[in-house]
């Protein structure tokens, strides 16, 4: 089936703990966009995946209802839909995924399977037309972070990679670890202002002295040595009684670590790719620590492209753009389509150091 001019996109996110549907008219133009966060994982102190799949479940067809309704369309109207097939929780994806099949099949439209990590690189393009390729990315999520160089729309060449926790994961834990609540993002980005991010000398992940360009950690991330560094401390200051005391000056120290060992290896990447545009995507760029490093160190003749904060987090509006890219080349899924919780990025290569 071929694809009309600016065709009406709907898009579905259930990947993790956010139900999100939008309505995309064309590349820009988005009718409508509704972001439904379960608060019940907080209690929890982290994502139960049991809960999440039963949450989305019983949202789906409020939220796209919401949606299709603040669009001012029905889904009748709907030109072709695009969903989340993955990577994520499989219970999560799978209600994503047969909601877009079941409409996709009973409307008789065209339907696309949307990689979550290749969405979040969508996601500052919905806002600035200026956020194409090339740009050097930093993808960096709860289950990902991911430095690559995108010569154009589908061509990702991975340069580095976490070999342990992700970047938002260690954000994660670390608020555990000092009793903030879930999402620890936020929380630490908050408890941070004002702090002292020198107070502790924490360690900067695969950054060492005599490090050279082609050493085969050059590029790559590790946060879960950062993540012990942080809970040795947290014990030392809970056997003085000063951890209250000293509590957000940690974060802020943690804040300062992770943001330092993200931007020196984008900057590598920038050096090595020549490439002076560097695109923020996923959950954890939505840190203005994050942003205004990045944007430093770049200096004044580069650009760092990073989305508002609600489409840096998971939305729908990112897969339902990602989606028509997929559908402009021609891409439609089939009845055999499902989902896949380490679904494979699409089009990526690992670029020889
Ligand atoms: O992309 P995302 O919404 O979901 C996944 O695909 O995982 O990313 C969620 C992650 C969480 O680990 C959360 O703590 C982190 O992004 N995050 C942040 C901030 N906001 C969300 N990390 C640091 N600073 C923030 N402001
Ligand atoms: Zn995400």
């Amino acid at each position: 089936m071929s694809l009309l001019e600016d065709p009406l996109v709907l898009g579905l996110e259930t990947s993790c703990d956010e139900t999100s549907v939008a309505v995309l008219r064309g590349r820009f133009d988005l009718l409508g966009h509704v972001i439904l966060s379960q608060d019940v994982h907080e209690v929890y102190g982290g994502v139960v995946p049991e809960l999440a799949a039963r949450a989305h479940l019983q949202r789906v067809d409020d939220v796209v209802d919401a949606a299709l309704a603040q669009a001012g369309v029905g889904l009748h109207d709907v030109d072709a839909l695009a969903v989340t097939t993955g990577p994520g929780l499989i219970g999560a994806l799978l209600v994503g995924v047969s909601w877009a099949k079941a409409a996709a099949f009973a409307l008789e439209r065209p339907l696309v399977a949307v990689h979550h990590m290749e969405a979040h690189l969508f996601g500052p393009v919905l806002e600035d037309p200026d956020a194409e390729p090339p740009f050097v990315a930093l993808l960096v999520s709860g289950g990902h972070s991911l430095l690559m160089h995108v010569p154009e729309w589908g061509r990702y060449e991975l340069l580095g990679e976490t070999r342990d926790d992700a970047a938002g994961e260690a954000f994660d834990k670390v608020a555990k670890l000092l009793g903030y609540p879930y999402p620890g993002g936020p929380a630490i980005e908050r408890a941070s202002r004002g702090a002292d991010a020198g107070r502790f000398p924490l360690p900067r992940p695969m950054i060492r002295p005599g490090q050279k360009a082609g050493a085969d950690d050059w590029f790559d991330f590790s946060f879960s040595g950062l993540k012990t560094a942080v809970a040795t401390l947290v014990g030392t200051l809970e056997e003085t009684d000063s951890l209250e005391r000293e509590r957000a000056h940690v974060a802020a120290s943690f804040q300062e670590a992770a943001v330092d060992a993200l931007v020196t290896k984008t900057m590598r990447a920038v050096d090595r790719t020549r490439c002076r545009r560097i695109l923020l995507g996923g959950g954890v760029s939505a840190n203005r620590r994050l942003r205004a490093e990045m944007a430093a160190r770049l200096g004044p003749d580069g650009r760092v492209l990073f989305a508002s904060p609600r489409l840096s987090l998971d939305n729908g509006a990112m897969v339902a753009r990602a989606g028509l890219f997929r559908l402009e080349r021609g891409e439609r899924a089939g009845a055999e389509m499902s989902a896949d919780a380490g679904l494979p990025f699409p089009g990526l290569t690992r670029r020889r150091h």
